[in-house]
Formats: C-alpha cells, sequence, structure tokens
C-alpha cells in the first residue's frame, strides 16, 4: 500500500478465503457487533476471487455499481447488501460516491454447500472496495492498518467475514486478548502443531439454509440460556487458546466439537426452535465416535449453522481419517460431496 496520487479510474483484485469457527459466533447487537467472541480457522482452498473496476460517474448518482457472481449479475437481496456496504464506506471515502463499480466476483467453490461464501465473498469485496477508495484518493494507509480496516468494513457486511482476512486463525471479539476487538478480527498463530490442520467437508445436503444468519442471530435476542452462552464462549475461548498454544489435541477436540453441539443446541431450544442436522450428520458423529475410540486420532468434527460436517485433523492422521471419511460413504451407499481443504493464510492481492 504505498502513498500514489489520486487515481480517478483504475482496478484492483483480491483473493479472500472462507473460514470456519471454532468457536461460534451466534448473536449479534448494535451494527454487527457480535454477543461473544469467536474463534476460527482460516481456509485455503475455499475462497473468492473478486475484482472492483472503477471511474468517475455521471454526476446523478451515488456509489452506483455492476456485480456479476460467476458472470451473472446478482439478484436484488445481494445487491442491497454491497449497497448498504458501499454507503457505510462513504462516510469515510465521500470519493466512492463518485464513482461507478463494475465488480467481477468468482468463488471456488461451489454456491450453497455450506461453505460460508458470505465470509468469502464480503470480505474479498471489502478489500477491493477499501483498495479502490484509497487509490481514488491518493491517501494509502500502512499495510496493518489497511487490513484491519477490511476487517472491519468485512464485518459490517457479513459478521464471520471479518475473521477471512487473517490466518491461520483469526479472533474477533473483545476480551479474549489485550488486542481482540468487537470492531474487526485479528490474526492469530498458533502451537506449530496446529499450523497446519486438514478440513474435510462432508456435504449432507446443498439446499440453501432454511435459516438465514440474520435471522439466526436474532434467536438469542431472548433466548432462555444466553447469559449460559456468554460464560460457556468464554471458558471455552480461554481453553482453546491455551490448547492452541501448548499443542493439545484432547482439549482443542474436546472444545471444538463442544461449540458445535452447542450451537445446534442453542438452535433447538430457541424460542422458534431450528433444526438444521440431517439424519447422516448424527449417524457421521455416532460412527466417527464408534471408529476413533480408545485410538488417540486428533481429529475433531464442527458444524455451522447447516447439516453439513466440517472433519478437522492432523497431518499424522491424514491417511486414516481419509480412509475412513471413503469408506463411510461407501458403506452408507452415498452421493456426497467432499471438499478437502486445509489452513490457509488469509487474504492476497492479486495485483496492484
Ligand atoms: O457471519 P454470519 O452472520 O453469516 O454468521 C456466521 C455464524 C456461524 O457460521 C454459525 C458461526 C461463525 O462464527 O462463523
Amino acid at each position: 500500500m504505498q502513498p500514489d496520487k489520486p487515481e480517478p479510474e483504475g482496478s484492483v483484485e483480491w483473493r479472500s478465503p472462507s473460514n470456519i469457527a471454532l468457536i461460534k459466533y451466534w448473536g449479534k447487537q448494535g451494527n454487527q457487533i457480535p454477543m461473544n467472541p469467536s474463534l476460527s480457522m482460516t481456509l485455503k482452498y475455499a475462497f473468492t476471487q473478486t475484482e472492483v473496476k472503477w471511474h468517475p460517474n455521471d454526476g446523478t448518482t451515488q456509489g452506483e455499481f455492476d456485480f456479476f457472481l460467476s458472470g451473472q449479475k446478482v439478484g436484488p437481496k445481494f445487491e442491497k447488501r454491497v449497497g448498504n456496504l458501499i454507503n457505510e464506506m462513504a462516510k469515510a471515502y465521500p470519493v466512492l460516491n463518485d464513482l461507478y463499480f463494475t465488480i467481477t466476483s468468482l468463488n471456488t467453490f461451489p454456491h450453497s454447500t455450506g461453505i460460508a461464501s458470505s465470509a468469502s465473498g464480503l470480505s474479498a469485496l471489502a478489500l477491493s472496495l477499501l483498495s479502490a477508495a484509497q487509490r481514488a484518493t491518493g491517501k494509502a494507509d500502512e499495510y496493518p492498518r489497511f487490513l484491519q480496516k477490511a476487517s472491519h468494513y468485512a464485518r459490517l457486511g457479513s459478521g464471520s467475514a471479518c475473521r477471512s482476512i487473517y490466518g491461520p486463525y483469526a479472533i474477533w471479539g473483545g476480551g479474549v486478548n489485550t488486542e481482540s476487538s468487537d470492531e474487526y478480527a485479528i490474526p492469530y498463530k498458533p502451537h506449530q502443531d496446529f499450523e497446519t490442520i486438514y478440513d474435510s467437508i462432508l456435504i449432507f445436503s446443498e439446499k440453501p439454509k432454511k435459516v438465514g444468519s440474520s435471522a439466526g442471530h436474532k434467536l438469542m435476542d431472548e433466548h432462555f440460556y444466553r447469559q449460559g452462552r456468554i460464560n460457556q464462549v468464554r471458558e471455552n475461548s480461554f481453553r482453546l487458546l491455551k490448547a492452541l498454544e501448548t499443542g493439545d489435541f484432547d482439549v482443542w477436540q474436546e472444545v471444538v466439537e463442544q461449540e458445535a453441539l452447542s450451537l445446534h443446541g442453542l438452535m433447538f431450544a430457541s424460542h422458534e426452535p431450528v433444526l438444521l442436522l440431517e439424519p447422516d450428520t448424527i449417524r457421521f458423529i455416532h460412527d466417527l465416535n464408534a471408529f476413533r475410540a480408545g485410538k488417540g486420532l486428533k481429529v475433531a468434527f464442527t458444524i455451522d449453522a447447516g447439516p453439513n460436517i466440517h472433519l478437522l485433523y492432523a497431518d499424522e492422521h491424514r491417511e486414516i481419517i481419509r480412509n475412513f471419511i471413503s469408506e463411510w460413504i461407501m458403506d452408507h451407499h452415498l452421493q456426497i460431496q467432499v471438499l478437502d481443504d486445509e489452513t490457509g493464510k488469509g487474504a492476497k492481492q492479486l495485483f496492484e
């Protein structure tokens, strides 16, 4: 990010990954402020690549844009989200009101596979728009400050997107350590044993989510277990960070799995109960438990707000876990997609 002279027109492209939460963000208040802190592992191969081209508009519109996702113009719901993000950014960068944007975006993973396309999509967009704003004004931040601002804007687009900026792990939410904040995520580097963790994502359903994430977060507003959940996250964050720091796979497995089941437990116990798990999700967990009993495998499952399982494991158990997955799928005569991913480094600019 070198300071420059203003560029009235230009283009920029960023690649930003998805992430999988180990400590789950569930519940929010105000302008995308999380009810509790969260911690995620950044993925490597599931990412969105977004190019923003800008030129001066004709002065009759403000912050106008065309957005193409995989070659198709996006629908009104997503357009509104993008428009809102541009408006938010224009408060700090009024130059955005004077520009016309052509935005093209591609995902490396299929839509609705339960991989958070909003996390990679909104973070790639925030990074590209912020680059455009800083280039159009000729005032560039130093790189760490730029990333922090991008994380802040990504959060306004979709909460979990703020964590996708950084790798190998990211923390979002105040009170976890002295630097963590509700406004943006910060990077986190664990013990070397946790620097490369594999993630096989078992896609049990490709149907769109039954409950969108905004409606899901809202369920925590009046939740009977709200305070209990806040207390649980405090303890789980503390335990998981210690495990990630010391290389303790037993505590990692315990906390990661409890977080996934707790997220779904909270959904079951909401005023309007939500059941997103499929029979195969539960069947897989039972069979995994039976298979791994007494073997000391470095493996943990996690699940987001859907039925799909992320199976996380260390390199030394890669073969045994991948064989288990393939055999399990064959034994049950299923035709399901498995996406293989691993820990990634965070977002990256493709060219200036
Ligand atoms: O970023 P959102 O609003 O789509 O919420 C994401 C919520 C979970 O994926 C369930 C948990 C998380 O921390 O990513």
